[in-house]
């Protein structure tokens, strides 16, 4: 059975009050389906049948997308818990009421709802803007449904990137949006907070607070393997906002230098973190807005004392553009091992192929002719191997006897017939 209204109020509170992570995600999925049923937009409604809108500055996703928002636990959990301090903070420091301007909605005003439904009387003027007509008037259901009319709640259907107060004096001392992605790619929140933050008070507040994007060389993809801090690319706050809404565009592009070591075998993972509101902060494992961007290490070039140059670009669907170090090829006078140099498992070419892989990692360059190129997919093939897949491999592993280990253990034990077999299908092609 569904939660009745006051049921709803006292999970608002749970969720405003609980320690970060310790909201039960059934409690959110209750509060997503009484939302639903007051304004009509469902979780559970195919994506298909809901539009997103293309705007110049990114892409606002659709009502349902924006609604299922609500189910991503912590994000939400630290969003409304930052909006309730942010707000309370405001309200200590002023007589007048607090002004706050919430860009983005969805259909449930998801960072601002639960603090409005749990409080009596908070002294606050609120502005909301949607792109979409639909979640408009799914927030006005709302504010009749929790009886928010003494609010006096303003509402626009309009693209926030190009909104205006009525009058040019308004400020507000409090902007909330959460329009974005990990790597602020996609969505507008950029633009968003470029444009809005000309009508932030002086000692206003921008929610989130930070948005600091990073760059880290690493060894793995696991989160808690080594990596070693390159430095923030970009970072998106009140004083970044305030530039560019000055059209100074220059935090758009960065470098970053890398430190003078090998850095052969490592590559480069991107992050995104999120000081909310104070000490209420989303970082890497939190939610989807955190995931890392790890490269593969065939498309990084590693030099040390060069740098890598990051470009926020194409604003209709941002993103970065990144640019590595040009890879210093140089043909080189090594001798590769020649193909009858058989390892442990007594294939033909491995460590030949293992070898001259090891050394392009390392910046040196072999023309490798076709008929050895194509007579070392026959034994690809014959292995039931994926080419793509055996040549990440050889980049990743740093000895020949690992990557020995791993062909063995992707094809299970070879037998004598089988190796012999192929060999002879390697040399039929080569020779
Ligand atoms: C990621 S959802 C967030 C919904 C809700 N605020 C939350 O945090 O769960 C982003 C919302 O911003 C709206 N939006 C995106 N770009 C917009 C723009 N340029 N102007 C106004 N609204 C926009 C979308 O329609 C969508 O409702």
């Amino acid at each position: 059975m569904g939660l009745s209204k006051s049921q709803f109020v006292d999970v608002a509170q749970v969720l405003l009050n609980a320690p970060k992570g310790a909201v039960d995600k059934v409690d959110i999925k209750a509060m997503v389906d009484y939302l639903g049923a007051v304004t009509g937009i469902f979780t559970s409604t195919d994506m298909n049948y809901s539009d997103k809108t293309e705007t110049a500055s990114g892409v606002a996703i659709s009502p349902v997308q924006a609604a299922k928002c609500f189910e991503e636990t912590v994000r939400t959990q630290l969003f409304a818990q930052g909006v309730a301090q942010a707000i309370n903070d405001c309200i200590r420091e002023n007589d007048a009421p607090v002004r706050v301007l919430y860009a983005g909605t969805g259909p449930y005003a998801t960072l601002l709802i639960p603090l409005l439904v749990v409080s009596d009387n908070l002294p606050v003027e609120v502005t909301l803007i949607d792109i979409h007509q639909e979640n408009i008037d799914a927030v006005h259901k709302l504010i009749n449904h929790f009886n928010l009319d003494h609010y006096h709640i303003r509402t626009h259907h309009a693209d926030a990137t190009l909104w205006h107060p009525e009058s040019s004096q308004e400020h507000f001392d409090i902007i909330i949006s959460e329009t974005m992605t990990a790597l602020l790619k996609r969505e507008p929140q950029v633009y968003i907070f470029k444009h809005l933050v000309q009508f932030l008070a002086p000692e206003g507040v921008l929610i989130p607070q930070q948005v600091s994007l990073k760059a880290w060389l690493t060894q793995g993809e696991n989160k808690d393997e080594r990596a070693e801090l390159l430095g923030e690319f970009f970072c998106l706050d009140k004083s970044t906002s305030l530039a560019l809404s000055q059209e100074d565009l220059s935090c758009f592009s960065s470098c970053l230098a890398i430190p003078d070591k090998d850095w052969s075998g490592y590559t480069v993972k991107l992050t995104t973190d999120i000081q909310v509101y104070g000490d209420l902060v989303l970082t890497e494992g939190d939610c989807s807005l955190n995931i890392a961007f790890n490269f593969s290490p065939y498309d990084v070039v590693l030099t040390a004392n060069e740098t890598i140059q990051f470009d926020y670009v194409a604003p209709s669907s941002p993103d970065f553009s990144i640019l590595f170090p040009k890879a210093q090829w140089q043909y080189s006078d090594y001798a590769l091992p020649k193909s009858d140099d058989v390892g442990r498992l007594g294939l033909m070419q491995l460590k030949r192929s293992f070898q001259r892989a090891f050394m392009i990692k390392r910046g040196e360059r072999f023309e490798v002719l076709d008929a050895e190129w194509h007579a070392e997919l026959v034994i690809y093939d014959m292995l039931a191997l994926n080419c793509a897949e055996v040549t990440a491999k050889m980049f990743e592993l740093e000895s020949f006897a690992d990557f020995e280990s791993w062909v063995e253990t992707s094809t299970g034990a070879l037998s004598h017939t089988k190796v012999e077999a192929i060999n002879d299908a390697f040399r039929r092609r080569i020779y």
